[in-house]
């Protein structure tokens, strides 16, 4: 199986995604490292670990990392995600520990310590965490197989600021080191999210499936819902983050573009916007595959079958 650690900041469409690569044996999830995001880190560490019981993988090793963005204020979602981050449903409080280890070592260590090329990188919040391994231990950048991570938007525009998607806006100087890193990058902007919705026959199949892991995801997706809905007039939620895992079972289920990315960091307008050059009219040399398109019906196929295993 194909080794991965999933950086997060839980968030109902973050758990969704742990799930599913908890579900699938293509991956060897080696761990997760928490970020402040949706959220602040005492609660993302939290809701990590609630998704592992949920999973039964109380054994899969949890870390907490940054707290706050290389150099900014923590810009929190409380009103997308609820107070706890993962509003929806009532699950037990985790009984298994936090590991004793801050995320960014164990970032650094299992780069160092599995061959290089083998680790995956699946960033699901701000880049807070992954920024900071690869400034303090740029040895381990070219060792990252790849990073395929879910943030910014292309034609979509922004969700937080007109020109900002939620996890570039959080940390721009974060995810402007990894932009720039030279480690293939795969993006799952808003642009592809925004057509992975959870509309009412969806979120029925997760509930048909008659399992606590069915019945938390259909409670998720509708608490996330009342919010989204309302924005955009759709049938349903984007589900974000799920998205990035579905890539690496289905990549064939998903279309895009390997072209030229750029974060803005300096204007206040714009900070935190991806400047994708999609029809390629600068010579800046691409840095990212950029994903535009996803067979939605396929992926929710894909999704539920697998939640359905836990
Ligand atoms: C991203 O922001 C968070 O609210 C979600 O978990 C997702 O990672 C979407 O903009
Ligand atoms: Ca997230």
């Amino acid at each position: 199986p194909r080794k991965i650690i999933i950086d997060t900041d839980p968030g109902q469409d973050d758990a969704v995604a742990i799930l599913l690569a908890l579900a699938s044996p293509e991956l060897e999830v080696l761990g997760l490292t928490c970020v402040a995001g949706n959220v602040a880190l005492p609660l993302t560490a939290r809701n990590a670990r609630v998704v592992c019981e949920l999973a039964g993988r109380p054994d899969l090793p949890v870390f907490a990392g940054c707290a706050a963005p290389l150099r900014r204020d923590l810009v929190t979602a409380e009103y997308v995600h609820g107070n706890s981050g993962l509003d929806g449903i009532v699950l037990p409080e985790p009984a298994m520990a936090l590991q004793p280890v801050h995320a960014v070592e164990f970032l650094i260590e299992s780069l160092r310590g599995q061959p290089a090329g083998t680790v995956t990188l699946c960033p699901l919040g701000p880049l807070t965490n992954i920024a900071t391994a690869m400034t303090r231990a740029p040895d381990i950048v070219p060792r990252i197989a790849e990073i395929v991570l879910m943030g910014g938007g292309c034609f979509e525009g922004g969700n937080v600021t007109p020109a900002a998607e939620f996890n570039i806006y959080v940390d721009p100087e974060a995810a402007d080191i990894v932009f720039k890193s030279g480690v293939p990058l795969v993006m799952m902007p808003l642009d592809v999210t925004h057509k992975a919705l959870t509309t009412r026959a969806r979120v029925e199949a997760f509930r048909a499936l008659g399992t606590q892991a069915g019945h938390a995801v259909a409670s998720w997706t509708d608490f996330f819902e009342r919010f989204d809905m309302a924005k955009y007039g759709s049938d349903g939620a984007p589900l974000h983050d799920p998205c990035v895992i579905a890539y690496l079972l289905r990549p064939d289920l998903f279309s895009g573009r390997h072209v030229n990315v750029e974060i803005e960091t300096l204007s206040a307008l714009t900070r935190g916007m991806t400047v994708i050059d999609w029809w390629r009219v600068t010579d800046r040399p691409a840095n990212a595959m950029v994903i535009g398109d996803v067979d939605a019906d396929a992926f929710f196929a894909l999704l539920t079958q697998r939640i359905g295993r836990l």
